[in-house]
């Protein structure tokens, strides 16, 4: 069994849930406590073990490529004036030679489209796919969950988690085979499911390992819902000849590409830092009255 050693992050999307924060600024960059939501993907990617990255951006997303190298007079000037831990910890962040990859995805067809695009790095062995706008908060990397369970699984993984009573006809949820535990056998996967016809409350929260067969299926993949040309519809082809598991990762969901979901995740995560949570706590009081 091959290990998984890429990751693509489809960055290419037009971000209008959150405009207009996104008309110049790309959605995966915007502020999340005091760094952008991308520095929290990378940061789980690499504890997952993730040796490359491949970015599958768009036009107007320049800037995360900048963000992701030098920026040499901020560190000279942060090293002028001895703020060595913020200097530190910027250079800490930075890839090594070669563990980023930037590829163009030329217009947002589709997250389908986007992961295609990046077929020719990943080559012939299985890989893990991040969306970048879900921040997930949990004490193991849910990424490294989701490898755990492929290495003792093999086939394709789809890392989940419980929806919000009643709001399963919001998400793309899975069918799984005679549940007991964490991980299970998927027979299915549906995108917002009509009310009461859900198959279970258990939405796909954004991290995935898929075998390299799927890049064969989207190149035929048709437009699906919205007219674009969607991962998951290949996803299901797959599933009629490879196994595909559904792990229940243990963590907390926050999807950034939303309004509310960005704010809840900036208050959630300010909570999480011991050095801000008295302060947040009581600034929520205030606002509160
Ligand atoms: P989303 O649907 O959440 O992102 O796709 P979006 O299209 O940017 O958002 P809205 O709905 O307009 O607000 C999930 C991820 O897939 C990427 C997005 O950048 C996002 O990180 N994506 C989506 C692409 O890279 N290309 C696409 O064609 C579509």
């Amino acid at each position: 069994m091959k290990p998984v050693r890429k990751a693509v992050l489809p960055v290419a999307g037009l971000g209008t849930r959150v405009l207009p924060g996104t008309k110049v600024t790309p959605k995966e960059l915007l502020n999340v406590v005091d760094r952008p939501i991308l520095s929290y993907i990378i940061a789980e990617g690499r504890a997952a073990g993730i040796e490359h990255f491949v970015f599958v951006t768009g036009r107007s997303k320049g800037a995360i490529e900048d963000y992701f190298d030098h920026q040499v007079e901020l560190e000279a000037q942060l090293q002028a004036k001895g703020k060595l831990d913020i200097l530190a910890e910027l250079l800490g962040e930075l890839p090594r030679p070669g563990e980023m990859s930037f590829v163009r995805q030329m217009a947002p067809l589709g997250l389908g489209h986007a992961v295609w695009c990046a077929r020719d790095i990943i080559g012939d062995e299985p890989f893990a796919v991040m969306l970048p706008d879900m921040v997930m908060s949990a004490a193991k990397a849910p990424l490294a969950q989701a490898i755990e369970a492929y290495n003792q699984k093999g086939g394709n993984i789809v890392v989940v988690e419980p929806c919000p009573e009643g709001q399963a006809h919001q998400y793309g949820i899975v069918a799984l085979d005679n549940p007991s535990g964490r991980l299970n056998r998927m027979t299915g996967m549906v995108e917002k499911p009509a009310k009461g016809t859900e198959p279970s409350n258990l939405f796909i929260s954004g991290r995935y390992i898929l075998q390299p067969e799927i890049f064969g299926l989207l190149a035929e993949q048709g437009k699906g819902a919205g007219g674009e040309i969607q991962l998951t519809d290949s996803m299901l082809t797959l599933l009629k000849r490879q196994d595909f598991h559904a792990l229940e990762y243990e963590g907390v969901t926050y999807d950034c590409g939303d309004k509310l979901g960005l704010l809840r995740a900036n208050i959630a995560l300010a909570l999480a830092r011991p050095e801000m949570e008295a302060d947040v706590r009581a600034m929520m009081r205030d606002l509160l009255g």
